[in-house]
C-alpha cells in the first residue's frame, strides 16, 4: 500500500497563475473550503512572463471600442473556429475584470485624464490593452496573490500532480508528491478545477517556462476529458535569439506596440512586402501612416508589424531562409529608431518597456534604447486544450473544470496578444464559480485505493529500471524532433515521421532509469513530466496531419491555403478504451444571430 498524507477540499485548483488564482478566489468567496495546488512557488507562475497587457475593451483611449467589436476581432483572429459564446463572454466581461483586478490593489498605467492606458496589439481594431508598463502579467499576479492570501485558501507549493482521480466517471480528486521530499499526497475533492497553463516545453525553442509540460491536457485526458484543437500552436514572432544561453525569451509586442519595427539585414522594412488581403484595409500603406497609428491618431491605419503574429512570424521564417536574417537567424527589431520623431526617446523606452530595456542590457548587452534587438519566433501559446462547456467551464468528466490556456475555444486558430491575461480572468472567475456550485451539490468524494496504489507504483518504476535510458536524453530528442517535424511549417511526411518517432518515444519513457532517492530529485520529475509530454505532442501531431488546409497558426507548405469545408469543424481527440488516441470532427457550437451580425458588420 502506498504511503501518503491525505488533504479534504470541497475545491481543488491545480495550477497557481492567472486562471487557477482567479478560480481559487471566487470558489472561496463561495463559502467552499479550496486547496491550491503550484507546481512552483506562489507567485513564481508563468502568467509573470505576460508582458504586454490584458484586452479589454474599455474604450478609454479609443471610444469606438466595445464588446462587439471585441468579439468580431476575437473571431476573426481565430477564423472563425472559436466558441463564439466564450467569445463573447470574454468580450463582455473582460472590462469588468480589469477593475475588479485595479479595486484589489492593481496599478495600471494612465492616461492623461486619469483612466487606464491602453495600447496598440496586433488584430485587435483599437488601442485595448490595458497594461502596467511591460510587466503586465506580474502586476496581475502579484495583486490575485495578495487579495486571494487572506481568504482561507490552503496552498500546496512545490506539487505535482501525477493522476486525477475519478469514480462512476465523475472527478474525485487527484493525487501527486510534493518535489522537494518526494512525499505523496492524496487530495480528494467534489470538483477540480485545472488552471495548469500551457505546453511549450514539446518545443526546443519556447517562451514558456519549466512547468509548462501539458499537465492539465493530459491529466484530464487520461480521465476521460475531450481534447480539443491541438493543432493550433502560436509562434510569437518576437523571441530573443542571442545568446544562446537566453533563446526563445518573450520580447513583447508592445515592443511593436509602441513604434518597434522589423527590418531585415538590408536595413528594409519587409512586412510592408505582404499584407494578408482580409487586413489591407486596415495597414497602413506607409511607415508615416503606421507611426501616426502608434502614436494615437485614429485616422491613421495600424503599421504591418502589428498583423497577426502567425503571419509576422512566417514573414520572419521567410526573410531569414532567403538569407536576409541577423547574424543570429533572426531578424531585427528597432524601437531606438523612435529617437526621429519623439524628444528624450531614450528615457520614454525605459518607462513604457522597462523589463525589455533590462533584459537586453542584462542578458544580451545591448542597449535597446540606441541598437536594434536580434529577435526571432518562439512557440509560445497553445489554442487547444481541454473542451469545456463555454458557460460553465466544466469539461465532458463531471466536476471537472479547466480555465487558461490549458481549456480550448476562447481563440480558436489563433489568439490575439493580450486575449490570454483578460481570458485567465474570465474564465478563471466562472471556472471557480461553477466548481463551487457543483461541489455545493454533490456527495462527498469516495476514493478508490487501487488506483492510488497504480499510480504511485508507476511514478515510482523509473527507480527501478536499470539500463534504461536517462530522462533527459528523450526529453532534448522530443524537442528537438517537434521543433524540426511539427514546428512553425508543417508537412504531412514529416508529422508522419513525428508520429512514428513519438511511438519509439513512448517505449524510451517508459524504461528511462533514474538515480539517486526521492528528494530533490530533478531526473526523477523528469521522468514523470515525459507522460504529458508525449501525450500533447501526439494529440498535437495527430491532430495536425488531419487538418488539411492552412488557418490561423496551423500552416502547411503542402496545403497553403484554407479549406472551406474545415471551417465547418473542430478536431477534438479522446482516449479510446485501449488506451490508444482517437481523432473526430465535430461541428462548430452555434452562433446566435446578433453574433452573426456583428460579425458581418465588422467585416
Ligand atoms: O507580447 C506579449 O507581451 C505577449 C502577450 C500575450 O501573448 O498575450
Amino acid at each position: 500500500m502506498a504511503e501518503y498524507q491525505q488533504f479534504d477540499y470541497d475545491v481543488l485548483v491545480i495550477g497557481a497563475g492567472g486562471a487557477g488564482l482567479r478560480a481559487a478566489i471566487e470558489a472561496s468567496s463561495a463559502g467552499v473550503k479550496v486547496g491550491l495546488i503550484c507546481k512552483s512557488l506562489l507567485g513564481k507562475a508563468h502568467t509573470v512572463m505576460a508582458e504586454g497587457g490584458m484586452a479589454a475593451a474599455m474604450g478609454n483611449v479609443d471610444d469606438r471600442d466595445n464588446w462587439r467589436v471585441h468579439f468580431a476581432d476575437t473571431m476573426r483572429g481565430g477564423q472563425y473556429l472559436n466558441n463564439p459564446r466564450m467569445a463573447e463572454l470574454h468580450a463582455k466581461q473582460a472590462p469588468a475584470r480589469v477593475h475588479e483586478l485595479e479595486a484589489w490593489g492593481a496599478i495600471f498605467d494612465r492616461t492623461k485624464d486619469g483612466k487606464i492606458l491602453q495600447r496598440n496589439f496586433g488584430g485587435h481594431a483599437y488601442p485595448r490593452l490595458a497594461h502596467t508598463g511591460d510587466r503586465t502579467g506580474l502586476e496581475m499576479i502579484r495583486t490575485l496573490q495578495d487579495h486571494g492570501i487572506h481568504l482561507g485558501i490552503d496552498v500546496h507549493m512545490e506539487h505535482t500532480i501525477l493522476d486525477l482521480l475519478t469514480d462512476a466517471g465523475r472527478v474525485t480528486g487527484a493525487f501527486g508528491y510534493d518535489r522537494e521530499r518526494g512525499r505523496f499526497k492524496l487530495f480528494t475533492a467534489k470538483a477540480v478545477v485545472l488552471g495548469t497553463g500551457g505546453i511549450g516545453r514539446v518545443f526546443k525553442i519556447t517562451s514558456n517556462s519549466w512547468e509548462y509540460t501539458g499537465d492539465g491536457q493530459s491529466l484530464a485526458y487520461r480521465a476521460g476529458a475531450a481534447l480539443m484543437d491541438m493543432e493550433f500552436v502560436q509562434f510569437h514572432p518576437t523571441g530573443m535569439v542571442w545568446p544562446p544561453s537566453v533563446r526563445g525569451i518573450l520580447v513583447t509586442e508592445g515592443v511593436r506596440g509602441e513604434g518597434g519595427v522589423l527590418r531585415n539585414s538590408e536595413g528594409k522594412r519587409f512586412m510592408f512586402d505582404d499584407i494578408p488581403a482580409n487586413y489591407k484595409s486596415q495597414t497602413a500603406d506607409t511607415p508615416e501612416e503606421g507611426w501616426r497609428y502608434v502614436i494615437g491618431d485614429k485616422s491613421a491605419r495600424r503599421p504591418p508589424e502589428l498583423l497577426t503574429r502567425d503571419h509576422v512570424a512566417r514573414c520572419i521564417v521567410r526573410e531569414v531562409r532567403e538569407g536576409r536574417g541577423s547574424p543570429h537567424g533572426g531578424v531585427f527589431l528597432d524601437i531606438a529608431w523612435i529617437k526621429e520623431k519623439i524628444p528624450n526617446s531614450a528615457e520614454h523606452i525605459k518607462r513604457k518597456l522597462p523589463s525589455m530595456y533590462h533584459q537586453f542590457k542584462q542578458l544580451a548587452d545591448v542597449d535597446i534604447t540606441q541598437t536594434a534587438m536580434e529577435i526571432g519566433p518562439t512557440m509560445h501559446y497553445v489554442m487547444g486544450g481541454v473542451r469545456v462547456n463555454g458557460d460553465t467551464q466544466m469539461s465532458d468528466v463531471p466536476g471537472l473544470f479547466a480555465a487558461g490556456e490549458c481549456a480550448a475555444g476562447l481563440h480558436g486558430a489563433n489568439r490575439l496578444g493580450g486575449n490570454s491575461l483578460s481570458d485567465l480572468l474570465v474564465f478563471g472567475k466562472l471556472a471557480g464559480e461553477h466548481a463551487a456550485k457543483f461541489a455545493k451539490e454533490s456527495r462527498a468524494a469516495v476514493v478508490n485505493p487501487d488506483q492510488v496504489d497504480r499510480i504511485a507504483r508507476q511514478a515510482l518504476e523509473p527507480f527501478n529500471h536499470t539500463g534504461g535510458v536517462p530522462p533527459y536524453e528523450v526529453q532534448h530528442k522530443l524537442q528537438e524532433m517537434m521543433q524540426n517535424l511539427v514546428g512553425i511549417v508543417r508537412r504531412e511526411e514529416e508529422m508522419r515521421r513525428a508520429i512514428e518517432e513519438l511511438a519509439e518515444m513512448k517505449k524510451l519513457a517508459a524504461n528511462v532509469s533514474v538515480t539517486g532517492n526521492r528528494e530533490y530529485n530533478p531526473g526523477w520529475h523528469t521522468a514523470l513530466d515525459l507522460r504529458n509530454l508525449l501525450t500533447v505532442s501526439e494529440a498535437l501531431a495527430r491532430s495536425a496531419v488531419e487538418r488539411k488546409e492552412s488557418r490561423g497558426a496551423h500552416f502547411r507548405d503542402d496545403y497553403p491555403t484554407k479549406d472551406p469545408e474545415a471551417a465547418k469543424f473542430n478536431q477534438v481527440i479522446r482516449r479510446a478504451q485501449d488506451g490508444s488516441m482517437q481523432l473526430t470532427r465535430e461541428p462548430l457550437p452555434p452562433m446566435t444571430d446578433e453574433m452573426k451580425q456583428i460579425i458581418e458588420e465588422m467585416k
